[in-house]
Order: structure tokens, then sequence, then C-alpha cells
């Protein structure tokens, strides 16, 4: 089944956000099986970052992620990773439209609530960088049947 990393970040937990974000994807229908409050060290910052090294706003984008902590989520479900995109809203909340994540709780493109894994790919590299796989429970819930006939 599909998985993807969710970070809650420090603006969420700042700004006491963590509780309405998490319940919109539990609404959603998607299963939660990691999940922990942690501090992001520069290093796993700049690992999970990489793909933007050298980019302008690297150095805040580390700075910040790494500031206060954060909720590290994996979620799983069939096609997780579009879905939770598409609930998260456009990377700018500029562009975020009313109704997803980003439109309703952000005004900045830094201080933009959340990141979710945008590929299979990424959604591995990342979940392994933040998870040891003790810490990911994969488990059944009977309600499964009515979200996705599964
Ligand atoms: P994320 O990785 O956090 O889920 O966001 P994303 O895929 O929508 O956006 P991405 O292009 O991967 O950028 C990662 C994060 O870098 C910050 N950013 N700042 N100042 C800027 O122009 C700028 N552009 C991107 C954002 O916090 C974005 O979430
Ligand atoms: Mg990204």
């Amino acid at each position: 089944m599909e998985k993807t990393l969710i970070l809650l970040k420090p603006d969420t937990i700042q700004r006491s956000l963590s509780g309405k974000i998490i319940s919109r994807f539990e609404n959603k229908g998607f299963k939660i099986i990691g999940m922990k409050l942690m501090k992001v060290s520069r290093t796993l910052a700049e690992t999970h970052y990489s793909e933007h090294k050298g980019k302008p706003f690297f150095e805040d984008l580390v700075s910040f992620i790494t500031s206060s902590p954060i909720i590290a989520i994996v979620l799983e479900s069939e096609n997780v990773i579009s879905i939770a995109r598409n609930m998260m809203g456009a990377t700018n909340p500029i562009d975020a439209l009313p109704g997803t994540i980003r439109g309703d709780f952000g005004i900045s493109v830094e201080y933009n609530i959340i990141h979710g894994s945008d590929s299979e790919t990424s959604a591995k590299r990342e979940i392994s960088l933040f998870f040891n796989k003790e810490e990911i429970i994969e488990h059944s819930k009977s309600i499964q049947k009515w979200i996705t006939g599964d």
C-alpha cells in the first residue's frame, strides 16, 4: 500500500494547529502508521532537502525546519501521495486555494505549515530518513472496508 511522509513544520506546532491538520487526514480516511514529535538536526534537514541545495532559499529553509520541534507522520492509503498533496495545496499560500491546508492556514511560502512527499521514490527515501523500521506500525482497521472497499 502507498505511503507518504508528512511533516508538520515548526510554525504548525508553535501555532497549535497540529490537531486540526491531523484531523483532516484522519477524516479523509488515511491510516496513520507512524507519528512522532522530534527536533530535526541540521544534518537531517540538509539531507531531506538536498534537492534544494544551492537554491537561494536553502539556508533559510534548513534554519526554519531546525528552529523548533516538528511532528513527522507516515500515512498509508491508496494514492495517498497525490491526495495528500492536493489536500495541502500549492507550495506558495498565495496560490493555495481556500479549503486546502496551506490555503486555510498559511500566508508565507517559507512558513507554509506542512511538507508531503512528492513521489513514491521521495516517499521511500524520506520515510527511511525520519523513521526506523520499529517506528512504522502496520495495522488493520475494520472501518477500512467502508472507506475503500478493501
Ligand atoms: P514541501 O517539499 O515542503 O512539501 O513543499 P513543496 O514540495 O510544495 O515545495 P518544494 O519546491 O519542495 O520546496 C520545499 C520548501 O521550500 C520552501 N520554499 N521556499 N522562498 C522560496 O521561494 C521558497 N520556495 C520553496 C517552502 O517552504 C517549500 O515547502
Ligand atoms: Mg517538496
